[in-house]
């Protein structure tokens, strides 16, 4: 593989609810500017596609322009870099026309991205003096990646860089989603994930709920059963509570309780089973810090070191872990060869 030293990308990503764009130069981050739609979307309690596509359009423009503001000349980038999926079809659209345009004008070749991949490189990613996770650290295959988002619930071996293997994901639901449904239900507001687990700082796991899962031997996950449980559970209860802020807490705790669980029952049967030499997180729903704990507290007890990338906006669905995965594609030589065949991917897999 062939180091390309400072090769300079702006890279897009608008696959679901973020009109995002990065400068990054190898690994190190640049600029990282996100337009996040939460408020918009709120109100419908939770992603609508075409209002999504419309914002993206409304901003795209703009979050690119504050991107590259460093930029002098355009001839200084090397390369452009999009999201292809997974993720909302209308809403990956808008980034991928526009990087067309941008090939196109600028004279750039394009580097494709899997959403899922940039997640799970993200801890990859360094700040622009070069610090990050693994500065450190050299990276040791294989690598365990348990990526935890809105959208998805997955555990993935990495054997190298660009070279992996799904060892299992989520059978309905998300992890995010199950939070965010939660929410809904005791009506906390849209994104659920974090106003649950802030909730659950005040509660006790009192209320006993499912691990789904806990005892299939694959590595998949399921999140429905212990949504549909927390409904009955929660229908349940409504006649007999007596402090409603008490009870919100102590729920939030047990579901939270329930959620990491699985998560962690799954992750432990995968490092017995491909005895990984370390451990990557990403994804919105690794801002759980109950999650980030469990997470440590297991791999600890087997000594394998846990990477999770050192800023928030990394966690989230951003452009710079796009253009982190893009360096390493280019140094594959892995570049869009016809362009105008470029499409969205909205079940884009590993
Ligand atoms: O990765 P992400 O930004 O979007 C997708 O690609 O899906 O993840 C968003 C998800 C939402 O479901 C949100 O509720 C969840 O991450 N989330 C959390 C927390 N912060 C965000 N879930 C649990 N605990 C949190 N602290
Ligand atoms: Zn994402």
């Amino acid at each position: 593989m062939k180091i390309l030293k400072d090769y300079r990308i702006l890279s897009i990503d608008t696959s679901c609810d973020e009109t995002s764009a990065a400068l990054t130069v190898e690994d190190r981050v640049l600029s990282s500017i996100i337009s996040s739609q939460i408020e918009i979307h709120k109100k419908w309690g939770g992603v609508v596609p075409n209002l999504a596509r419309r914002e993206h359009e409304k901003n795209i423009g703009l979050v690119i322009k504050q991107a590259i503001k460093s930029v002098s000349q355009i001839s200084n980038l090397d390369a452009l870099a999009v999201t292809i999926g997974p993720g909302l079809a209308p809403a990956l659209e808008v980034g991928i026309r526009k990087v067309k345009d941008l090939a196109k004008k600028w004279g750039k070749p394009i580097i494709s991205v899997n959403h899922m991949e940039g997640h799970l490189l993200s801890s990859l990613a360094k700040n622009s003096q070069g610090t990050g996770p693994f500065s450190k650290t050299k990276i040791k295959f294989p690598v365990l990646g348990l990526l935890v988002s809105g959208g998805h619930t997955q555990l993935v071996l990495m054997k190298k860089i660009g070279k992996y293997q799904l060892l299992g994901e989520t059978l309905d639901d998300a992890c995010g989603e199950a939070f965010d449904k939660v929410a809904k239900m005791l009506d906390l507001g849209y994104p659920g994930g974090p106003i649950v687990s802030q909730l659950a700082l005040k509660g006790k796991p009192k209320y006993e709920l499912p691990i789904p899962m806990k005892y299939s031997s694959d590595l998949n996950f399921s999140f429905s059963g212990l949504k549909t449980a927390c409904l009955y559970k929660i229908k349940e209860q409504r006649t007999k509570i007596k402090d409603k802020k008490q009870f919100m807490a102590d729920f939030c705790a047990s579901f939270e309780k329930a959620a990491i669980e699985t998560l962690i029952v799954k992750l432990k049967k995968a490092i017995g089973k491909y005895n990984p030499k370390q451990i990557v997180l990403g994804g919105g729903v690794i801002a759980n810090l109950k999650l980030r704990k469990e997470v440590r507290k297991v791999c600890k007890k087997l000594s394998l070191p846990v990477f999770i990338p050192n800023r928030k906006t990394l966690f989230t669905d951003n452009a710079a872990m796009i253009g982190v995965c893009a360096w390493y594609q280019a140094q594959r030589g892995d570049f869009v060869k016809n362009i105008s065949k470029l499409d969205r991917l909205p079940n884009l897999n590993f």
